[in-house]
């Protein structure tokens, strides 16, 4: 199966940024993380980072063409503002899990609604790096081939 895992804004900063918040690895680990979990568990995958909704909108529309079966998501900024994202999850509908390395829910207020969550059919939180596994092998339980 093919999964396209995407990350918003900010994410390639991992490692830099609110290491209180998000760690120490970069995002440059977690592609790697990434990569070995594919490659032991025979999943094709593609990463897709980008500061840009619309390029993230591009993204995940160009994954209806070439034959993706899921989405893991963590839109980032984009999670609480970005309409436009829930719209082209909806769109494509593919089945998609959204992820988020902190514990939004424990968080500020802006960050309590979820557009892109919306479209998703689960939600991993306040997991670090291990949410993306998680969200994988539950996409690869249910949806692989
Ligand atoms: C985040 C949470 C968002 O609220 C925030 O804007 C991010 C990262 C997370 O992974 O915890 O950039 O999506």
């Amino acid at each position: 199966m093919k999964i396209l895992v995407l990350n918003g804004p900010n994410l390639n900063m991992l490692g830099i940024r609110e290491k209180h918040i998000y760690g120490t690895e970069t995002y440059e680990d977690l592609q790697k993380q990434i990569t070995s979990l594919c490659e032991k568990e025979n999943i094709e995958v593609e990463m897709f980072q980008s500061n840009h909704e619309g390029a993230l909108v591009d993204r995940i529309q160009a994954a209806y063409f070439d034959h993706t079966d899921a989405i893991v998501i963590n839109p980032a900024a984009y999670t609480h503002t970005s309409v436009a994202i829930l719209d082209a999850l909806k769109a494509v509908n593919l089945p998609a899990v959204e992820i988020h390395l902190s514990a939004v829910e424990k968080r500020e207020d802006f960050r309590q609604i979820s557009y892109a969550g919306m479209a998703c059919e689960k939600t991993i939180t306040g997991k670090g790096f291990a949410g993306y596994t998680e969200a994988i092998l539950y996409l690869k339980e249910k949806y692989g081939k």
